[in-house]
Order: structure tokens, then C-alpha cells, then sequence
């Protein structure tokens, strides 16, 4: 498939913009200074903290990182669950919400059988998805404008 040009610039913080790429959701996630500050809490308790696993598939080079993205503000992600497929849906806002933890920090929830992401989609652990979500190749054309693909 083509790469797609998105342009961010009408992007807020604590936003987030769905684009279609080979026929999948890609997210664009603007994250708050407070969102990105969430990943520190989450490194303990996420499965595969580095983005070590499937590499290759799922997390480019630049992307192997706490953020997993080029701008730790910018999160750029295939909405897809790793596991069978289903679509996480953004739960952003932190704190207690229903089925999920107490501490929830903010991130996505799969509604087909609970996995778990943080707000740089990565997986926690004990849950049924076997990896971070997806990480498509992109790049910055300029600060409000990416290519993915
Ligand atoms: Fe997402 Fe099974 S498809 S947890």
C-alpha cells in the first residue's frame, strides 16, 4: 500500500486522530507531558517494557524506547490488538474506571478479552495479547506533518 500523509496540526493534546493504512486503523496520539510521564510508571508492569519482542514486526528501530515513538509527545500506533484482532478502545482519562485497575494510568483496553495497553501501547503483563501494539514505519516530514508507511 501507499504511505499516508497526515497532517497534525490541528491535533491537541490528549488527542487523537484515526487514519486509515493497508486497510488498518493507525492512531496518531497527541500525549499530554502528563501522559508521557505515565510510561515511567507503567515500565514495571508492562510485558515487554523495551519493545524486545517481534521487534522486526512490531516496533521499528527509533521506536524502541520508553515511548515507543520519534517525539515521546507523538504515538503513533496500528489500533489492532495483537491478539486476535479485536479494536482496543482509549481510555485515557487515569484513575478507576470499571474493569480496569484501581492505578490505571491511562492507555487502551480490548474489549474481546481484556488485554491491556499503556499510553505507549504496550501490553501489560498477564494478559492474552503477546505484544505491544503495532508500530508502523513513520517519519516527520515537519512538526505537523508525518508520513506512515
Ligand atoms: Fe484483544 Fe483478545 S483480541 S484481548
Amino acid at each position: 500500500g501507499a504511505p499516508v500523509e497526515v497532517d497534525i496540526s490541528s491535533l491537541n493534546p490528549g488527542e487523537m486522530k484515526t487514519v486509515e493504512w493497508r486497510g488498518k486503523p493507525v492512531w496518531i496520539i497527541k500525549r499530554t507531558p502528563e501522559m508521557v510521564a505515565s510510561l515511567k510508571k507503567t515500565d514495571g508492569k508492562v510485558a515487554d517494557a523495551d519493545s524486545k519482542r517481534n521487534p522486526d514486526e512490531f516496533t521499528p528501530e527509533y521506536a524502541r524506547n520508553e515511548w515507543r515513538s520519534r517525539k515521546p509527545e507523538i504515538l503513533v500506533a496500528v489500533g489492532i490488538c495483537t491478539h486476535l484482532g479485536c479494536s482496543p478502545s482509549s481510555k485515557f482519562t487515569p484513575g478507576p474506571q470499571p474493569s480496569l485497575p484501581d492505578d490505571w494510568e491511562g492507555g487502551f483496553l480490548c474489549p474481546c478479552h481484556g488485554s491491556t495497553f499503556d499510553m505507549a501501547g504496550r501490553v501489560f503483563k498477564n494478559k492474552p495479547a503477546p505484544d505491544n501494539l503495532q508500530v508502523p514505519r513513520h517519519m516527520f516530514l515537519s512538526d505537523t506533518k508525518l508520513i506512515i508507511g
